[in-house]
């Protein structure tokens, strides 16, 4: 039966140097199930890319940042699955599915590439994307680690 093994919320405003902040919190607390390397990078990544995104794009009309947080929660189960939910409370998505697609923001094109969505999507097990304009806009991700003792793993 899948049981949950460990459980940790964060609430960061959201402000650049935080998405380094979550990315780092997360890896040490997935550290209990000795991933591998690459697990470990994946999941950073993908982390990254999501409270970047909310940090970016969820708050940008807000003048009054005071208020602008990114939710993140993340869980360990017995079946070596890690679950991982970013949230805000922003701007929201009106097309999820053309967010999501290859290469589309409405980010500056110098800094932004529309790759972030791809980079989750690839870098992790399970995606889903749910969104209400005006409300805010939840990632929630999913990744299997492989088996204990399968590769080295990455303290
Ligand atoms: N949390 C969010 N709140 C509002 N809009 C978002 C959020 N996440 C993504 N988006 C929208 O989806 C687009 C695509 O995101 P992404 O693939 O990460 O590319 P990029 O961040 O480079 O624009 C963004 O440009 C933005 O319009
Ligand atoms: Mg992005």
């Amino acid at each position: 039966m899948k049981k949950i093994l460990n459980e940790m919320k964060l609430r960061l405003p959201a402000i650049s140097t935080n998405a380094q902040v979550a990315r780092t919190a997360v890896s040490a607390f997935v550290a209990e199930l000795n991933p591998t390397v690459e697990e470990l990078a994946d999941l950073r990544c993908a982390v990254s890319e999501a409270v970047t995104n909310s940090i970016v794009h969820a708050y940008k009309e807000k003048e009054d940042k005071s208020s602008s947080f990114v939710y993140i929660s993340a869980r360990l189960y017995n079946t070596r699955e890690v679950s991982v939910e970013v949230s805000d409370n922003g701007c929201g998505i009106a097309d999820v599915a053309l967010a999501m697609s290859p290469a589309y923001t409405t980010g500056d094109s110098l800094e932004r590439c529309g790759m972030g969505f791809l980079v989750m999507q690839s870098f992790t097990d399970l995606l889903t994307v749910k969104s209400r304009v005006g409300r805010g806009t939840t990632v929630l991700m999913r990744k299997f680690l492989a088996p204990a003792g399968d590769d080295e793993g990455c303290d």
